[in-house]
């Protein structure tokens, strides 16, 4: 999961409250990205109704141990824990942001917190077909095909299982 000599930004995942929910909202990922993601404002409304769905706020770990972030949230991610999968459901990093290492590190902190709960069994994961950049990220963190039956009615997206 880890490559040996990677010097990568550490991330500090936080709840979004109503002191971050407007920065939250405002986040933007480039314009021929919005086809990848669900925007944060449709995560956040699903997991009001969804007890399964767990919306995270991404800063810089800087931030760690202040009250009040002291940085701007650089991204925002989502996942869900159904019948022993923990899911990644959701990952942005603000395009004014990307490409520093966020959005690796990110995963990374999602799956050490996933590993944490007794009743996750499998840590998973889609990302759309045409997503390149996703597909090398997912797979060089471990991530392999995953050959489940329902995904097969979800032909536009690859899935794909940590493993682990
Ligand atoms: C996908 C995403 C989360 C990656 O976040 P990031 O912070 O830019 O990623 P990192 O800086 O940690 O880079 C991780 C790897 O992806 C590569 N990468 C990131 N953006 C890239 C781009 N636009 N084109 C090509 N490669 C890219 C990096 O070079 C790096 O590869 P390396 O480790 O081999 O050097 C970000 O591009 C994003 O928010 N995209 C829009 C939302 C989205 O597509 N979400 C769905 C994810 S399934």
């Amino acid at each position: 999961m880890f490559r040996k000599g990677e010097c990568l930004p550490n991330v500090h995942l936080r709840d979004v409250t109503l002191d971050n929910f407007h920065e939250c909202i405002s986040l933007e990922v480039e314009e021929s990205q919005k086809g990848f993601v669900a925007s944060n404002v449709k995560s956040l409304a699903e997991a009001k109704v969804n007890p399964n769905l767990f919306p995270l706020a991404i800063y810089d770990a800087v931030v760690m141990g202040y009250e009040k972030p002291h940085l701007p949230m650089v991204g925002f991610t989502m996942y869900e824990i159904v019948a022993g999968v923990g899911f990644i459901l959701r990952l942005m990093i603000d395009s004014k942001y990307q490409r520093t290492g966020y959005g690796r590190a990110a995963i990374q902190e999602v799956i050490r917190r996933l590993m944490l709960y007794p009743e996750v069994e499998l840590i998973a994961t889609s990302y759309h077909r045409a997503h390149k950049t996703a597909s090398k990220l997912y797979r060089s963190l471990g991530f392999v095909d995953w050959d489940i039956e329902w995904a097969k009615n979800h032909q536009s997206d690859i899935f794909l299982k940590l493993d682990f």
